[in-house]
């Protein structure tokens, strides 16, 4: 897959459209992954454009979404100063992009603010793309959603991937392109809609290992239907699997030579449900294995546990990690590649 990248491009005086992450929740890890190619872009004299998006506002101004609220901590994690400007485009915005000078930040309201955004019409691309000379997607974890700033301003603009996106798809290619075998996958957590992956996991994973909530949501009859997928049985209360299940997860584990974990096993916040959590993931981080985990809250579980220097990648995407292994690509990898 030939992903155009950053480091290519010459970029003194541009003005770079960067697409970040910055639904960013308690954490800053999407921010701290994004880190190196906002400073390379300041180090290169270019002018950066930064945009993104919180939350799911429905096209409309939710002022507790406001990108606002990100900047100052972009300001911390980046030692450097940064514009906040109310507007996603249009003439405030344009002007405001003529005057910025080399090295200047401005960062643009929550881009869902607009319905454009999610609506991915051409004219609003346009109007995003207008504002910069290039476009970067260091945004892998919204990479699975075609949405203007992700899909439409590629088409208007030279547009490159970010160091960071660069590097999600090399990681997560690794564990369905020539994998060490056998491929362990973990799906767990309460969103019912993970199940839907199953099938298309089954094409490079030698066991499935489902936890959480999501055993619950398939009907008895059908979790003896196929060897490769272990249903884990959960507690009565339904907040952690049995001892029994941990168990049986942790030999799976033990002979996995590429482990993939997306979910919390059970409700690792809560003492008396981390059993689960706690356990399957020590034996995932003391396998030897190729190890990668994705989404937010597992992302949350690994560092409660001081897990994060066992695994070999932490995603910065939840949805786009799965989707990304399911398909082999993403609405956000097309845009750049063609
Ligand atoms: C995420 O947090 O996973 C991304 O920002 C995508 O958010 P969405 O599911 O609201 O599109």
């Amino acid at each position: 897959m030939l992903i155009p990248r950053l480091e290519t491009q010459e970029l003194f005086g541009k003005k770079v459209l960067v697409r970040l992450d910055l639904d960013v929740g308690s954490e800053d890890f999407r921010i701290i992954a994004a880190r190196p190619t906002i400073e390379y872009l300041i180090s290169s004299d270019a002018k950066l454009i930064l945009m993104g998006h919180m939350g799911r506002p429905n096209g409309k101004h939710v002022s507790s979404l406001s990108l606002g609220n990100v900047a100052q901590r972009l300001r911390r994690l980046l030692q450097h100063e940064i514009d906040f400007i109310h507007e996603v485009s249009g003439f405030v915005a344009r002007e405001r992009v003529d005057r910025m000078t080399e090295g200047q930040i401005l960062l643009l309201e929550n881009l869902r603010f607009d319905p454009q955004e999610e609506g991915n019409g051409d004219v609003f691309a346009r109007e995003l793309a207008a504002l910069g000379n290039l476009y970067v997607n260091e945004a892998f974890a919204v990479s699975h959603r075609e949405h203007a700033s992700i899909a439409g301003v590629p088409k208007f603009l030279p547009h490159v991937a970010g160091s960071r996106f660069f590097q999600e798809v090399e990681n997560l290619s690794k564990v369905f392109v020539s994998p060490a075998r056998p491929v362990v996958v973990i799906i767990s957590g309460l969103k019912e809609d993970k199940l839907t992956y199953i099938e298309d996991f089954k094409k490079f994973a030698d066991k499935i290992l489902v936890g959480g909530r999501l055993p619950d949501f398939v009907p008895e009859e059908k979790k003896d239907e196929d060897p490769k997928i272990v249903y884990a049985k959960l507690n009565p209360d339904k907040e952690d699997i049995t001892i029994h299940s941990i168990e049986a997860f942790e030999a799976e584990i033990g002979n996995g030579k590429t482990i993939v974990v997306a979910g919390p096993i059970g409700k690792f916040e809560d003492p008396g449900h981390k059993l689960g959590t706690e356990r399957v993931y020590k034996k995932i981080a003391e396998t030897r294995a190729f190890k990668v985990a994705g989404g937010g809250e597992t992302h949350k579980a690994i560092t409660t546990f001081g897990l994060e220097k066992y695994f070999n990648w932490l995603s910065v995407g939840g949805g786009a990690a799965l989707e990304f292994l399911a398909k082999g690509t993403l609405p956000g990898i097309e845009a750049l590649i063609h």
